[in-house]
Protein backbone atom coordinates (compact mmCIF):
# COMPACT_ATOMS: atom_id res chain seq x y z
CA UNK A 1 0.00 0.00 0.00
CA UNK A 2 0.76 3.61 0.03
CA UNK A 3 0.04 6.06 2.77
CA UNK A 4 0.63 9.75 3.19
CA UNK A 5 2.57 10.89 5.76
CA UNK A 6 2.66 14.05 8.06
CA UNK A 7 4.25 16.69 5.01
CA UNK A 8 0.47 16.57 3.66
CA UNK A 9 -0.36 18.11 7.10
CA UNK A 10 -1.20 22.08 7.14
CA UNK A 11 -0.55 21.80 3.04
CA UNK A 12 -3.61 19.33 1.82
CA UNK A 13 -2.30 19.52 -2.22
CA UNK A 14 -4.89 17.22 -2.80
CA UNK A 15 -3.69 16.82 -6.40
CA UNK A 16 -3.83 13.18 -5.52
CA UNK A 17 -7.26 12.55 -5.11
CA UNK A 18 -7.42 13.27 -9.01
CA UNK A 19 -5.33 9.96 -9.64
CA UNK A 20 -6.76 7.70 -7.83
CA UNK A 21 -8.44 4.82 -9.76
CA UNK A 22 -9.99 3.49 -6.41
CA UNK A 23 -11.02 6.64 -5.01
CA UNK A 24 -9.44 5.69 -1.19
CA UNK A 25 -8.14 9.25 -0.37
CA UNK A 26 -10.05 10.59 2.89
CA UNK A 27 -10.21 14.19 4.04
CA UNK A 28 -9.31 15.71 7.20
CA UNK A 29 -9.14 18.84 8.38
CA UNK A 30 -5.65 19.68 7.45
CA UNK A 31 -4.69 16.44 5.62
CA UNK A 32 -5.89 13.24 3.91
CA UNK A 33 -4.95 9.81 4.08
CA UNK A 34 -5.06 6.28 2.28
CA UNK A 35 -7.36 3.52 3.26
CA UNK A 36 -4.20 0.89 3.19
CA UNK A 37 -7.15 -1.75 2.40
CA UNK A 38 -8.22 -0.03 -0.55
CA UNK A 39 -5.40 0.77 -2.08
CA UNK A 40 -4.38 -1.39 -4.87
CA UNK A 41 -0.33 -0.17 -5.06
CA UNK A 42 -0.62 1.33 -8.54
CA UNK A 43 1.48 4.08 -7.41
CA UNK A 44 0.19 6.52 -9.99
CA UNK A 45 -0.41 8.93 -7.01
CA UNK A 46 2.84 9.49 -5.64
CA UNK A 47 4.43 11.59 -7.92
CA UNK A 48 1.65 13.78 -7.93
CA UNK A 49 2.31 15.12 -4.90
CA UNK A 50 4.31 18.34 -4.59
CA UNK A 51 4.94 17.79 -1.15
CA UNK A 52 6.23 14.22 -1.57
CA UNK A 53 3.90 13.05 1.13
CA UNK A 54 2.84 9.95 -0.46
CA UNK A 55 5.10 6.97 -0.08
CA UNK A 56 5.00 3.42 -0.72
CA UNK A 57 4.85 1.30 2.93
CA UNK A 58 7.94 -0.71 1.32
CA UNK A 59 10.22 2.32 3.14
CA UNK A 60 11.37 1.58 6.41
CA UNK A 61 9.72 1.98 9.55
CA UNK A 62 5.84 2.87 7.70
CA UNK A 63 4.08 0.96 10.03
CA UNK A 64 3.24 3.69 12.01
CA UNK A 65 1.97 5.46 9.04
CA UNK A 66 0.08 2.11 7.63
CA UNK A 67 -1.93 2.52 10.74
CA UNK A 68 -2.44 6.26 11.00
CA UNK A 69 -3.66 6.10 7.74
CA UNK A 70 -6.26 3.16 8.31
CA UNK A 71 -7.17 4.74 11.72
CA UNK A 72 -8.25 8.34 10.27
CA UNK A 73 -9.74 6.92 6.90
CA UNK A 74 -12.15 4.64 8.78
CA UNK A 75 -13.38 8.15 10.41
CA UNK A 76 -13.09 10.80 7.72
CA UNK A 77 -15.34 11.06 4.10
CA UNK A 78 -13.93 10.18 1.07
CA UNK A 79 -12.92 12.76 -1.32
CA UNK A 80 -12.40 12.21 -5.16
CA UNK A 81 -12.20 16.38 -6.13
CA UNK A 82 -9.27 18.52 -6.11
CA UNK A 83 -9.43 21.65 -4.34
CA UNK A 84 -7.40 24.59 -3.10
CA UNK A 85 -4.63 24.17 -0.94
CA UNK A 86 -4.98 25.32 2.24
CA UNK A 87 -3.44 28.94 2.74
CA UNK A 88 0.57 29.04 3.16
CA UNK A 89 1.22 26.00 1.56
CA UNK A 90 3.87 26.49 0.16
CA UNK A 91 5.70 27.87 3.04
CA UNK A 92 5.05 24.92 5.30
CA UNK A 93 6.15 22.38 2.72
CA UNK A 94 8.90 20.04 4.55
CA UNK A 95 8.35 22.07 7.81
CA UNK A 96 9.32 19.83 10.58
CA UNK A 97 6.72 18.52 13.48
CA UNK A 98 3.88 19.42 11.18
CA UNK A 99 1.95 16.31 13.72
CA UNK A 100 2.50 17.93 17.25
CA UNK A 101 2.12 21.77 15.31
CA UNK A 102 -0.82 21.33 13.08
CA UNK A 103 -2.72 17.93 13.30
CA UNK A 104 -6.27 18.43 13.68
FE1 LIG B 1 -4.86 5.29 -5.12
FE2 LIG B 1 -2.95 4.05 -6.52
FE3 LIG B 1 -2.30 5.98 -4.80
FE4 LIG B 1 -3.16 3.64 -3.90
S1 LIG B 1 -1.25 4.01 -5.02
S2 LIG B 1 -3.81 5.66 -3.18
S3 LIG B 1 -4.66 3.07 -5.47
S4 LIG B 1 -3.52 6.22 -6.68
FE1 LIG C 1 -1.55 15.84 0.74
FE2 LIG C 1 0.06 15.64 -1.29
FE3 LIG C 1 -2.38 14.86 -1.57
S1 LIG C 1 0.01 17.31 0.17
S2 LIG C 1 -3.48 16.22 -0.22
S3 LIG C 1 -0.89 13.97 -0.21
S4 LIG C 1 -1.19 15.94 -3.07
Amino acid sequence: TYIVNDNCIACKYTDCVEVCPVDCFYEGENMLVIHPDECIDCGVCEPECPADAIRPDTEPDMEKWVEFNRKYSEMWPVIITRKDPLPGADERDGEEGKLEKYFS
